[in-house]
């Protein structure tokens, strides 16, 4: 799938996150090496602190679909609703938590996992990697 797909999916994912509390919308697409792709959006809760993000969600949905040793890239696109409509030029970059998360995907696989950040609307997009997003970072060969 093109990045541009990929975003295309991500951004189709934000518009089914449950977020009434932030009101900030967030969709992830994961890619698995063989080119097979899962969504997911964050998932709010009453209790706040038990909100699930976009891409623990989708990350939770390749493990099922592939397998976390299989993710080749993911995709993080959202913003704020406005309107009825996802808005927001500026990019999403995952949290820290998030970071770790699709760390552990990279440590089981050995690759380095493309991590593409974009925004809700227009063409503001980064790229890197999980390892330059998380450098010196904590995973499963620590606990031998
Ligand atoms: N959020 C994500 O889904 N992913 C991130 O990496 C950053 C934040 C969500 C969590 C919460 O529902 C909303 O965005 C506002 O923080």
């Amino acid at each position: 799938m093109t990045r541009e797909e990929l975003i295309a999916r991500a951004r189709a994912a934000a518009l089914k996150a449950h977020a009434p509390y932030s009101g900030f919308h967030v969709g992830c697409a994961v890619e698995s090496v063989n080119g097979e792709v899962v969504t997911g959006a964050n998932m709010e809760n009453a209790c706040y602190r038990l909100g699930v993000c976009a891409e623990q969600s989708a990350l939770t949905a390749a493990q099922h679909a592939f397998g976390l040793a299989q993710v080749a890239r993911i995709v993080v696109a959202g913003g704020p609703l406005v309107e009825g409509a996802i808005a927001g030029a500026d990019t999403v970059a995952p949290c820290g938590g998030c970071r770790q998360a699709i760390y552990e995907a990279a440590a089981l696989s050995g690759r380095d996992v493309e991590v593409v950040c974009a925004a809700a609307t227009g063409d503001a997009v980064t790229v890197s990697t999980i390892r330059e997003l998380l450098p010196s970072a904590f995973g499963p060969d620590a606990l031998g």
